[in-house]
């Protein structure tokens, strides 16, 4: 079902493993695997190019409080433990994703945008070496080739679970 919300505009970024842009600005390797899920929350501003924003400047800046900003990284990290396990089911390594939420018309916190392969990282588990085969738009951001095969593996994958289980 779709509802209008006011968009918040901060994208939520959760990563159970190190890739991407935390290889770029650390010292940490690609493919580590984080000890606790790490989010790292980005201010949507396309003239600022969306920078890593901190706690304190969200609150300084009025976006959200810090109870409201306390609840979307909750939200955050509960979403966290139902996609790791399903993609998990489907061999596959749900290496991080990004989320947006907004305000409904009563208020409410709720996740907005869409959660798929374009905004999570998703690597094959059905690897036989240590090799990362990405599922997911990292394929087109590193001219990797085979976008929509990787796509259609993961819709393919998702069916049979689906049809298996439900
Ligand atoms: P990053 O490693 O480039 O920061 O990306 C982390 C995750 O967020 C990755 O799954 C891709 C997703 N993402 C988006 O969906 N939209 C964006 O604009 C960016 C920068 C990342």
């Amino acid at each position: 079902m779709q509802k209008k919300i006011k968009v918040i505009p901060l994208e939520i970024v959760l990563r159970n493993t190190a890739y991407g842009s935390l290889c770029k600005e650390t010292t940490i390797k690609p493919g580590a695997l984080l000890s606790k899920p790490l989010i790292d929350i980005y201010l949507k501003n396309d003239e600022l190019n969306d920078p890593l924003i901190t706690k304190d400047r969200i609150e300084l800046m009025n976006i959200l409080s810090s109870h409201d900003l306390e609840l979307i990284i909750n939200l955050t990290l509960k979403i966290n433990v139902i996609l790791k396990s399903f993609f998990k089911n489907i061999q596959l390594q749900l290496v991080d994703f990004k989320l947006e939420f907004g305000y409904d018309f009563k208020n409410n916190i709720i996740l907005g945008d869409e959660i798929s392969p374009d905004n999570c990282r998703l690597w094959d588990l059905n690897q036989k070496n240590d090799i990362i085969v990405s599922l997911d738009k990292d394929r087109f951001r590193n001219d990797l080739g085979g976008l929509i095969e990787a796509y259609s593996e993961i819709h393919r994958r998702i069916n049979d679970f689906l049809k298996l289980n439900w």
